[in-house]
């Protein structure tokens, strides 16, 4: 899967709950939301004061950072509690028991589908 990383298996991520992976020597968030058991990756800091956004919740798809409960939409990064910063997203596909992230943000990907 060109410009995807390997990061996880299925059973590994807990519906709800945040796991840190890293690609690149980046530390990024991977999340399952436990309703819709959507698959979301965000970068893992939070721009507020740096917490680790992995060791925050998940709910109705938005990542709460666990320090101050800014809240980070998992599709696209943007924060929903009232602050102009953001975080970069990135592509998730789960394939059998293998969960893949994408090496770029999503605004950085190229248009095409991965392979
Ligand atoms: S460090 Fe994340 S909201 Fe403050």
């Amino acid at each position: 899967m060109h410009g995807f990383e390997m990061v996880a298996h299925s059973s590994d991520l807990e519906p709800g709950k945040g796991m840190v992976i890293r690609i690149q020597g980046n530390r990024r968030a991977i999340f399952r939301d436990f309703h819709s058991k959507r698959l979301f990756c965000i970068d893992d800091f939070c721009p507020h004061a740096g917490a680790s956004l992995s060791e925050g919740t998940i709910l109705h798809e938005v990542i709460y950072c666990p320090w101050h409960q800014w809240g980070f939409k998992g599709m696209d990064g943007r924060c929903v509690t009232g602050s102009i910063w953001h975080v970069d997203s990135f592509e998730v596909v789960e394939s059998g028991d293998s969960i893949w992230v994408s090496l770029e943000p999503k605004d950085k990907m190229p248009d095409s589908e991965p392979e």
